[in-house]
């Protein structure tokens, strides 16, 4: 099984950005740990801070991976064309949060790409990422 991690913008400084809402982990670290307990998955990562750049990913794997875990960041709650994407391709795509974006400010709850998502996730911290790489093993 393929399954690629796409975080959008800001999500680069995990560890250095607001570690109260964030944690302390980079995602680079994060994600050794990541393939050490999925070791039967074939996990892959992508981060940009530019929506063209995240739109080009999911129109690259979206066809032939299996799975997309997708914290689109702050793009999930603006980006009609992030959203377009994920519905154009055929890989299911899991949209996570860090953060529950539920409890947080109001233009937050809103999301472009959920009506088109397979499932969401947030507030679960990191382990947010987990859970989403899970629901492809149900
Ligand atoms: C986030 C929540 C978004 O609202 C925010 O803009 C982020 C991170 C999260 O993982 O909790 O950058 O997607």
């Amino acid at each position: 099984m393929k399954l690629l991690i796409i975080n959008g913008p800001n999500l680069n400084l995990l560890g250095k950005r607001e570690p109260d809402v964030y944690g302390n982990m980079s995602f680079e670290v994060f994600f050794e740990s990541l393939k050490e307990k999925f070791q039967n998955i074939e996990l892959a990562y992508y981060q940009s801070n530019l929506e063209g750049d995240i739109i080009n990913k999911l129109h690259e794997v979206g066809f032939t991976y299996d799975g997309i875990v997708l914290n689109a960041a702050a793009y999930t709650h603006t980006s009609v064309a992030i959203g377009d994407a994920v519905k154009a391709i055929n890989t299911p795509v899991i949209e996570i949060h860090i953060s529950n974006v539920h409890a947080r400010e109001s233009y937050r709850h809103s999301s472009f790409i959920a009506k088109n998502a397979k499932g969401v996730i947030s507030g679960f911290g990191l382990q947010s990422y987990i859970l989403g790489i899970q629901s492809f093993l149900l």
